[in-house]
């Protein structure tokens, strides 16, 4: 998205509003902690989601829904440390603004002044417009999700493709613009048919980020783990494995754990080594510091 004058300029809001217009992709990559945030900054990606996804690829959660604010802000202040360039975008997790909009302002408060972050996402339709409103006539950019949204897995049934039928696709399109119309700055479509997404960004002024959601949305993200190969072996359909650098680490750790029980690590060449006539003052030491006979 970048041009070659402003190849470092930090990414805005506007930015990604502008990339639609002009009809340049946006790229967006979720990242955990400031060692990843530091490598997708350096791959030139727009834009890094700490995703709630966090739950899952690094906490060890089966669902994003155990994420609480304070894993968020820990996770999104690792990253704001590691990345200069990119628009950074924090989760709002489960249950940190649906009880009320006061929640909501408070907790989107804390991913901006405790976790560095630009913009917040949250997941849902019309329902969360309201929502939206406040925090954008705030001043808080909001990132909006729609589709299949993780926090309500167990009312989905699961991690099921949405909006395949006609009238769940309307649905859809209504959602978006009311979430658009309320103030929304972007908006993720995840795992809808890619007519349906086509359609969603035929007919939004704001850029749709899409995952499992076809070629046509304005730009694509995807969750770092998934993308590097470093999440088991289990991968949604969507998720491209751009690296498989799981059994690259596993190869690593191996030959370390060899090398430490055989006593060839460390070698001289990662160990530190006093000059021959200090050493030689190690024997007097040696003599001192010999246990007295009882
Ligand atoms: O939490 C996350 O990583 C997300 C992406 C799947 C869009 O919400």
């Amino acid at each position: 998205m970048a041009t070659q004058a402003d190849l470092r300029a930090k990414i805005t809001v506007p930015d990604l509003i502008a990339a639609k217009r002009a009809g340049r992709r946006v790229t967006m990559m979720t990242a955990y902690d400031a060692a990843f945030a530091r490598l997708v900054d350096a791959a030139g990606i727009d834009s890094i989601l700490v995703g709630d996804s966090l739950g899952m690829v690094v906490l060890g959660h089966a669902t994003t829904v155990p994420v609480t604010m304070d894993d968020m802000v820990s996770h999104c202040a690792a990253v704001a440390r590691g990345a200069s360039r990119p628009l950074l975008v924090g989760d709002l997790p489960f249950g940190s603004y649906q009880a009320g909009v006061a929640d909501a302002m408070r907790n989107a408060i804390r991913l901006l002044k405790e976790g560095g972050m630009d913009a917040v996402k949250l997941e849902g339709g019309r329902e969360v417009a309201e929502t939206v409103r406040t925090l954008t006539a705030n001043g808080i950019a909001v990132m909006a999700h729609v589709g299949l949204t993780p926090q309500r897995v167990a009312q989905l049934g699961g991690y099921k493709v949405q909006a395949k039928t006609g009238r769940a696709a309307q649905r859809l399109l209504e959602d978006a613009l009311a979430l658009e119309e309320a103030g929304a700055f972007a908006i993720v479509l995840e795992a809808v048919p890619a007519q349906v997404a086509a359609l969603v960004t035929e007919r939004l002024a704001i850029p749709t980020i899409g995952i499992g959601a076809g070629v046509r949305c304005d730009g694509q993200v995807l969750v770092l783990h998934d993308a590097l190969g470093l999440y088991g072996s289990f991968a949604p359909k969507f998720a491209k494995r751009y690296a498989d650098l799981g059994p690259v680490i596993v190869g690593a750790l191996r030959d370390y754990d060899r090398e430490v029980r055989e006593g060839t690590f460390p070698d001289e060449a990662h160990s530190f080594a006093m000059s021959e006539r200090e050493a030689a003052t190690l024997d007097q030491t040696r003599m001192a510091a010999k246990p007295r006979a009882v």
